[in-house]
């Protein structure tokens, strides 16, 4: 390569922490041209693992430079069809290369090495997340190492406004106990593609704000409602921060002028942006799940519930969920489509010969309804 030996080994904490924080800094997250996000980990850089079973980041140098990082996690789920069966996957995530030293080759020596810590944890298949639209990452894992494109959530971003959303009086709202709600998940969601099977750590986690199911007034919740719809949320601010850059000129505008609005005409409903030009955390919404012909107003009426709690939060600036891509959950999902991605965009490995088959029938089966998105790998 010219420019020494590339070595890539496990990140070491005493070593290591103030230069990936500091290469993290300097690297955007997603490629999208419009909204550049930063991430401050607040001193851990392996804050977006390390809520997870079993984790590692790899660290790629030159010489004595840091010229890349990776991040993976190890978890058992629920493989929907066929086999309905369970499967030890490997997330990747994190992967980035300084500008200057990419398409040497560096990008896929990570992944491969991140793939080698995987088969020597007993994993059965390796899957990462991408924008459609980042091409280089699509290529690289596609392309180069053999993924297949395998399920396309959305992300739903939604700005916290200080203004109270308001909650329609025939729903009624109640906060789920722990076991309840685990109970609950399983029963309903344990055959959803991915479903965690240590879900009670993640609902136990101290990121994890609640559980809250809503159905119609009048109705009990120990009858089974007639319509009745559920959510959980996590305290992504706690673990990093995001911070806006490079905004276009219109974004910023709208920011100041809808700002200014708010201030002097209270009653104007124009939504107001957040200052998202200063780090700020988000609420992400996980484990959505609904029943019933009023469900979709029943899930709108906690994502309402839900944008209250977070505006009296002191940093949270949006709320983030991500559903399975034919899930309509997201239709009754407030959201702005400047700031969603439709299309994120999932690819997968076997990492065994015999899981290649069902890997083959797995990606060509139509994604189940829902999809549980691990709020760990957010
Ligand atoms: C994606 C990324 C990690 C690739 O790292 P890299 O070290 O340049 O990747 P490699 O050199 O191993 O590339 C291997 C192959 O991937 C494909 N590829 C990589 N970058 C590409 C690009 N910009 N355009 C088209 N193909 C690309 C090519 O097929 C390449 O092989 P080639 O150079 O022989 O043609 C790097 O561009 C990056 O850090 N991007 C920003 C962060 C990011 O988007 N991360 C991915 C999140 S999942």
């Amino acid at each position: 390569m010219g420019y020494g030996e590339l070595i890539i080994r496990s990140y070491d904490p005493q070593y290591d922490r103030t230069r990936v924080e500091d290469f993290e800094r300097k690297c955007e997250v997603g490629p999208a041209k419009r909204v550049f996000l930063f991430t401050d980990t607040l001193g851990d850089p392996i804050c977006r693992i390390r809520n997870s079973p079993i984790y590692k980041m790899l660290v790629a140098e030159l010489g004595n430079q840091l010229v890349g990082v990776i991040q993976g996690s190890i978890k058992l789920v629920t493989v929907h069809k066929p086999p309905n069966d369970l499967a030890k996957v490997g997330y990747i995530l994190g992967l980035r290369v300084s500008s200057l030293y990419r398409r040497r080759g560096i990008g896929s020596s990570l992944v491969i090495k991140l793939e080698e810590w995987f088969i020597a944890n007993d994993v059965d298949y390796a899957y990462m997340a991408t924008e459609k639209d980042n091409k280089a990452s699509v290529k690289l894992f596609v392309d180069r190492l053999s993924y297949v494109k395998f399920q396309t959530p959305t992300i739903l971003v939604n700005p916290v406004s200080h203004r109270m959303s308001r909650i329609s009086s025939n729903v009624e709202l109640a906060k789920l106990k722990v076991e309840e709600a685990e109970a609950i998940y399983r029963k309903f969601m344990s055959s959803t593609e991915f479903f965690p099977i240590d879900i009670g750590n993640i609902l136990r986690n101290k990121l994890s704000l609640g559980t809250w199911a809503a159905y119609p007034r009048g109705e009990s919740w120990s009858g089974v409602p007639s319509s009745w719809a559920m959510l959980s949320v996590w305290n992504s601010g706690e673990l990093f921060k995001l911070r806006l850059g490079n905004a276009p000129l219109s974004c910023l505008m709208y920011t100041k002028s809808s700002r200014l609005i708010e201030k002097l005409v209270p009653c104007v409903k124009l939504p107001c942006i957040p200052d998202f030009f200063r780090p700020f955390g988000f609420y992400f919404i996980y484990g959505v799940y609904r029943e019933g012909p009023l469900s979709g107003k029943l899930v709108r009426t906690l994502c309402r519930f839900v944008h209250n709690m977070a505006s009296k939060s002191k940093d949270c600036k949006v709320i983030v969920t991500e559903v399975g891509g034919s899930d309509t959950s997201r239709l009754h999902i407030p959201h702005w489509k400047s700031l969603s991605c439709p299309e994120d965009l999932w690819c997968i490995k076997a990492l065994k010969n015999e899981k290649k088959n069902s890997l083959h029938e797995l990606t060509k089966t139509p994604p189940t309804r829902a999809l549980f998105v691990d709020p760990r790998e957010v």
